[in-house]
């Protein structure tokens, strides 16, 4: 069945719902709506509303009664959220969740489109669960997230992968109930992607991973269009949500008991910028949510571009805020950041730096860097190392170019060999966990503050938790210790995490080490 057959087929089922209705084209709407990169480029000039009075519908509300649902997230913290909304707009619906496959009646893959081993990752697991749809063919599979807002992936599917059934885009979430409903009456793929961006939602049902740290939204997309970077498609031009919304939601995560709360944003940076008349930015969030008795406080994703003083200033005030800093720097070449559309240069970047670390001595900083950009050359990414030795990052995410299409890089010619970039990547790498060494080593013999998050993954007899600078610290202690904020003596550093001796329950639930 080509694509205009499925369509109609979709439209023909729902219409038959509706015999009085001649209008299909409000079938049309929500059953076949295809992205497009294209329109996805352009900025709406519309006003974004706030939409504050979003309700699941009645009518929906048993549609899951007896009925289970299993998310798979791939990708980053964004979408790791979009999980926590999805699942609790299902658990809203009456669905329970289960973590065996086989037993699932909807299964949603919650998609990450950023490298193209990310997706491949993603194929082979649909491509998985043709075998389960044949068994049971009453399972619902469903595509999420940020490839299904890719018209090159939603054609793939639609045309070697019968066994989904409906595929909804990062702007469509709200909608998962009508969409669920489509595609139970559907015997068509379901297909709802808006490729611009609606309204901003809020009171969205969640059901949050864990009682102890959360992520909170504080704005949506990304105009900064990086010449390699999907993101800006995939999730629309940036809205932020109004600061009293954010901080009545970390107001109501404190009272409910969290220690730590993440705010998320493709470039957090730009917060607020985007609401007429607002004067009020991410620096001015942040010392309000300073105000509320929440333990930790982190925030990513910072573009090195529009970093302001103000935000340094209140971050060394400390308090709740964290004394870490995500800044990805991408390259450490000025021709290469300027045909990556990064607006720093080398020399910008440093000079951002140094006033971090002036004001905030004892700041840790991290990174990510993309090796083998169409075109690098051997002397171009020996400045990215030697960049990474002036600042001696704690941490990177280091990964090799990836060609997204629609983006300006894919374009591009590149005369870097796979080997070549490999082989690139292997010698950051090793710069890398060279300073996460040194970072850690310090650490020996000093006293740490953990948020005990519970058994180590590698051991169930040690608990685990993380540092306020994000430092991975194994321990042996009570159980009752989980959630709770302790002190530990670092006995042993090593590469990626420390080994130590728990004393008790930490006497300052807010720390700046
Ligand atoms: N190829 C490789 N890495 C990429 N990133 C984003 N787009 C690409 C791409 N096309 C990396 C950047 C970004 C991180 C989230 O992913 O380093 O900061
Ligand atoms: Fe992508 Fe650049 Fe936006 Fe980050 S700032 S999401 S790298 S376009």
């Amino acid at each position: 069945m080509n694509e205009e057959q499925r369509k109609q087929t979709s439209i023909d089922v729902l219409a038959e719902r509706d015999k009085k209705t001649k209008d299909y084209s409000k079938y049309f709407e929500h059953v076949y709506q295809p992205p497009s990169l294209k329109e996805a480029r352009k900025r709406g000039k519309e006003k974004v509303h706030y939409n504050r009075d979003f309700q699941i519908d009645e009518k929906y509300r048993g549609m899951g009664k007896g009925k289970t649902f299993l998310i798979k997230t791939y990708g980053c913290q964004m979408n790791a959220h979009d999980t926590e909304v999805m699942a609790g707009i299902l658990s809203a619906l009456g669905y329970q969740p289960t973590e065996e496959i086989d037993e699932a009646d909807v299964i949603l893959i919650n998609t990450c489109a950023i490298r193209e081993n990310a997706e491949n990752k993603v194929f082979s697991e649909i491509g998985n669960l043709k075998h389960l749809k044949k068994e049971k063919p009453e399972t619902v599979i469903g595509v999420c997230g940020c490839m299904s807002q890719e018209e090159s992936v939603v054609n793939k599917i639609l045309k070697s992968y019968q066994n989904v059934d409906m595929i909804f885009g990062t702007h469509n979430i709200h909608r998962l109930p009508e969409i669920l409903e489509e595609a139970y009456l559907s015997k068509a793929m379901v297909v709802e992607v808006w490729s611009k961006e609606g309204d901003v939602i809020e009171n969205l049902p969640k059901v949050r991973k864990g009682n102890i740290k959360a992520w909170v939204n504080i704005m949506y997309g990304c105009d900064k269009f990086c010449t390699y970077c999907i993101v800006p498609f995939t999730r629309g031009k940036e809205r932020s949500r109004r600061p009293q919304d954010i901080i009545d939601e970390v107001r109501d995560l404190a009272r409910q008991g969290y220690q730590e709360v993440t705010l998320l944003g493709q470039n957090v940076n730009s917060y607020g910028k985007d609401i007429d008349g607002l004067e009020y930015g991410l620096g001015d969030l942040l010392e309000d949510i300073s105000k509320i008795d929440i333990p930790r406080v982190r925030f990513t994703t910072s573009h090195p571009w529009d970093f302001t003083d103000r935000m340094i200033e209140v971050i060394a005030n400390g308090g709740n805020i964290v004394p870490h800093v995500h800044l990805p720097v991408q390259s450490g070449n000025n021709a290469v950041l300027k045909i990556m559309g990064r607006k720093y240069t080398r020399e910008s970047y440093l000079d951002l730096v140094n006033r971090i670390k002036s004001k905030i001595p004892d700041v840790a900083l991290t990174t990510d860097i993309i090796v083998g950009y169409p075109n690098e050359t051997a002397e171009q990414f020996e400045e990215t190392l030697t960049l990474y030795d002036e600042v001696a990052f704690e941490h990177a995410y280091t990964y090799i170019y990836s060609q997204r299409d629609g983006t300006p890089a894919a374009k591009m010619k590149d005369n870097v060999p796979l080997e070549e970039k490999k082989s690139r990547l292997q010698q950051l790498n090793k710069k890398v966990a060279y300073y996460s060494e040194q970072a850690m080593a310090q650490y020996e013999g000093q006293t740490v503050q953990v948020l005990c998050e519970g058994a180590s993954k590698k051991d169930d007899t040690v608990l685990a938790g993380y540092t306020n600078k994000n430092k991975l610290v194994n321990f042996k202690a009570p159980k009752e210790m989980i959630g709770k904020i302790v002190d530990v003596k670092v006995d042993e550093a090593k590469q990626f995490s420390l080994n130590g001796t728990f004393l008790g329950v930490s006497e300052k639930a807010v720390v700046t080490q």
